[in-house]
């Protein structure tokens, strides 16, 4: 299964695409995960990427489509991934197209999750993430019982990027770089839309009966 999935920054993407990897039994592809990686251990790659995502911009095409197309190369993606964050422009969405067309294969579905504006900033700034395993929590949303991480008891942290000002340009990037793609994937009958304002285990059943409907 390859499969995309879409939305802008807070609608649900990498919490949903945790469980759909799982269930699919696919890698799941983050570029911010890869980023922030990168920041993290202090390459080259990270302090180029930091230098844009402080300011909620997109670091260019050609520095993202190099790294996914890399990834794509791996083995573990032959049966299948899930990207989460890219495409994210016409151009990312049209090098990938060339990437999967190489691997002679296609595209299976662009999942949509759709939010409304003004619930994506509470979402962005009360996240809080895992700094070992990466798990995501939202201080009212889905809290963790304790101060620190559930699922390993890592220590939670706020990401650069999710305060208002930021989240608030991270949204006006999206709607003019990024909404364009709904159109694109629609006119080649890829797009299924899921409403992401429902519970998060709802949203994650009704991606997976999409995606089940398709197989
Ligand atoms: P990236 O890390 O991809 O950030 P983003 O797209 O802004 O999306 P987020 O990770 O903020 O949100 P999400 O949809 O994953 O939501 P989540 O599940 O965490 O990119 C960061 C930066 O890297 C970019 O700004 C850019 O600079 C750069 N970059 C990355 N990819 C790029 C590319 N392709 N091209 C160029 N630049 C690129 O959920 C959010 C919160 O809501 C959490 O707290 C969660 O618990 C909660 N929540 C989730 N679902 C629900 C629900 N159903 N109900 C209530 N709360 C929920
Ligand atoms: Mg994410
Ligand atoms: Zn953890």
């Amino acid at each position: 299964m390859r499969l995309i999935l879409l939305g802008p920054p807070g609608a649900g993407k990498g919490t949903q695409a945790v469980a759909i990897a799982e269930e699919f039994n696919i890698p799941h592809i983050s570029t911010g995960d890869i980023f922030r990686y990168n920041i993290k251990e202090g390459t080259e790659l990270g302090k180029k990427a930091k230098s844009f995502m402080d300011q909620g911009l997109l670091v260019p095409d050609e520095i993202v489509v190099a790294i996914v197309e890399d990834r794509l190369k791996q083995e573990d993606c032959k049966g299948g991934f899930l990207l989460d964050g890219f495409p994210r422009t016409v151009a990312q969405a049209e090098a990938l197209d060339n990437a999967i067309a190489v691997m002679g294969t296609s595209l299976d579905k662009v999942i949509n999750i759709q939010v409304d504006k003004e619930v994506l900033i509470e979402r962005a700034v009360g996240r809080r993430i895992c700094k070992a395993c990466g798990a995501t929590y939202h201080i009212k949303f889905n809290p963790s019982k304790g101060e620190s991480c559930d699922k390993c008891g890592g220590e939670l942290y706020q990401r650069d990027d999710d305060n208002q000002e930021t989240v608030t340009r991270r949204i006006e990037v999206y709607l003019k770089e990024t909404l364009p793609l709904i159109a694109y994937y629609q006119e080649k009958n890829k797009l299924a839309v899921i409403d992401g304002q429902q519970h998060i285990d709802k949203v994650f059943t009704e991606i997976v009966e999409v995606l089940r409907g398709d197989l």
